[in-house]
């Protein structure tokens, strides 16, 4: 008998749904055990274990599942843990675990065609699109991340400034451009120009006010100056959420200017488009963001979906689909049968080939429903101020700025910031991340996670300080 067509699926179903099955249970008590579960050190020779030398590979799944259950799993990145606060990074969702085996299962691919996992994107992208505000013109595509997304956004200014052309001709012949940032704006906008050719030099930084905003009177001067030297300003940056302070641009002003100069209004709010959904004052945080040509933002940091997912949103959908269209003929669209469909997101975006990110966002709309997560991003900003409240009160504490949403930074009076932070991550107290404010290195404290309570900020806090204390 021919093994043909059997090579690569499990020999025995059977074993396979009994070896899945166990895999999802080991899951499942991790899952209900995040809160005893705190980053933890990779072991020595943590790598050599995971060796795919030909005498350690084609062992089936009952010794691989074992495998991601005791190696890999317990050594990931702690941001289920209730008192991870570094970077900005989302606790993750059971529900969507659930998702990613349907995903998985059904191996979609997302980037063209006429099947059912386009429609569940279209449905999650026309919910996104009404929680941003933006016109009944827009349009969206998931993505990787905000890092992805802002080069698809300033891909579309950079059309709609020089046409569709450019898309042949390339910017060589084109005049120099200028994009600008507030001060302390992320790196990812220097990526996507880097990547579009413009280089990083395309920047022009900004001051911020004292409110930690982008000074509008410093905008109006630095455009006014560039167009006096004939270089183009190719589009705003206003941030929803600064990665290093939390803080948010008026965007309502910034939309003004930028229509008044018809220069392409971009919003960074990675993190900050979710306050959208927080009680007031949170909420007001992003008011004018729907008079933004695009927004990029992330569901894998306050929304917790599960790495990676974020989302492109652009004003215009013919503008947008001009962008990135390129039909040959091995993709031309056909009138019926798995060829048709009237949307096909290679058409909008860098990718062709995409997986089905929707569906764990979907189910997580799905199942949880709004009001939880608006309550859960409330908490968050509540938890912020309540540790910004516990700093003030601190003698060994000092805070970095006035918090705004759901950062919080702290100098300390005694040790080094990046040792004490590695202290804390160690001892599986707390996870602050690092970084420098007004010049002076400070610990970090981003709050999107769900799990947390005002408790574990309390414990937190108190373990800074019992670490601090000992560096006297
Ligand atoms: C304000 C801001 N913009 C952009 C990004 C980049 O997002 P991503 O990591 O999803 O590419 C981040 C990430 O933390 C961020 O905080």
């Amino acid at each position: 008998m021919t093994s043909e067509g059997t090579h690569l699926d499990p020999k025995d179903w059977d074993d396979f749904s009994r070896d899945l099955h166990k895999l999802m249970d080991q899951c499942i008590a991790r899952m209900k055990s995040a809160r005893d579960l705190p980053w933890q050190p990779k072991p020595d020779g943590f790598a050599d274990r995971l060796s795919l030398t030909r005498e350690a590979i084609g062992v089936g799944t009952e010794q691989t599942f074992a495998q991601l259950a005791d190696d890999i799993m317990p050594y990931a990145t702690g941001n289920t843990h209730p008192r991870f606060f570094g970077w900005v990074h989302g606790a993750g969702l059971p529900v969507s675990v659930g998702a990613e085996l349907v995903a998985a299962t059904m191996n979609s691919n997302c980037g063209g065609r006429d099947h059912g996992a386009i429609e569940v994107e279209r449905v999650t992208l026309d919910w996104l699109l009404g929680v941003s505000g933006l016109p009944e013109s827009a349009s969206a595509i998931l993505t990787t991340g905000t890092s992805q997304a802002t080069i698809l956004a300033l891909t579309a200014a950079r059309n709609k400034q020089f046409g569709h052309d450019v898309r042949k001709t390339g910017i060589r012949a084109l005049p120099s451009v200028a994009v600008y940032v507030r001060r302390g704006t992320h790196s990812c906008i220097g990526k996507a120009l880097e990547s579009m050719g413009y280089g990083t030099d395309a920047i022009h930084v900004v001051d911020t006010d004292d409110d930690m905003r982008m000074d509008i009177a410093s905008l109006k001067r630095a455009v006014a100056k560039d167009k006096s030297v004939g270089r183009v300003p190719l589009a705003v940056i206003g941030t929803a959420g600064s990665v290093n302070t939390g803080s948010f641009d008026n965007l309502n002003e910034i939309a003004d200017f930028c229509a008044d100069q018809d220069i392409w209004l971009h919003v960074d709010a990675a993190f900050g488009f979710w306050t959208r959904l927080a009680d007031h004052p949170w909420a007001q945080l992003v008011d004018g963001m729907e008079r933004a040509n695009s927004i990029a933002c992330d569901f894998h940091k306050w929304m917790s979906v599960p790495y990676d997912c974020g989302a492109c949103m652009i004003y215009d959908r013919s503008l947008h689909f001009d962008t990135f269209t390129s039909r040959p003929s091995y993709l031309e669209q056909q009138e019926e049968g798995l060829g048709g469909g009237d949307l096909w997101f290679c058409d909008y975006g860098l990718e062709l080939s995409r997986g089905f990110r929707a569906l764990k966002v979907w189910s997580a709309i799905k199942s949880i429903g709004t009001q939880a997560f608006s309550a859960s991003i409330t908490d968050n900003c509540k938890q912020t101020a309540l540790m910004a409240e516990l700093v003030e009160a601190s003698d060994v504490l000092d805070l970095s700025f006035p918090v705004t949403s759901n950062i919080c930074c702290f100098y300390i009076a005694y040790g080094n910031v990046n040792k004490i932070a590695a202290e804390l991550q160690l001892s599986g107290d707390a996870v602050f991340s690092t970084t420098v404010i007004k010049g002076k290195a400070c610990l970090r404290a981003a709050l999107v996670n769900h799990r947390t309570t005002s408790e574990d900020i309390r414990q937190s806090i108190r373990a800074v300080e019992g670490v601090v204390r000992r560096h006297k």
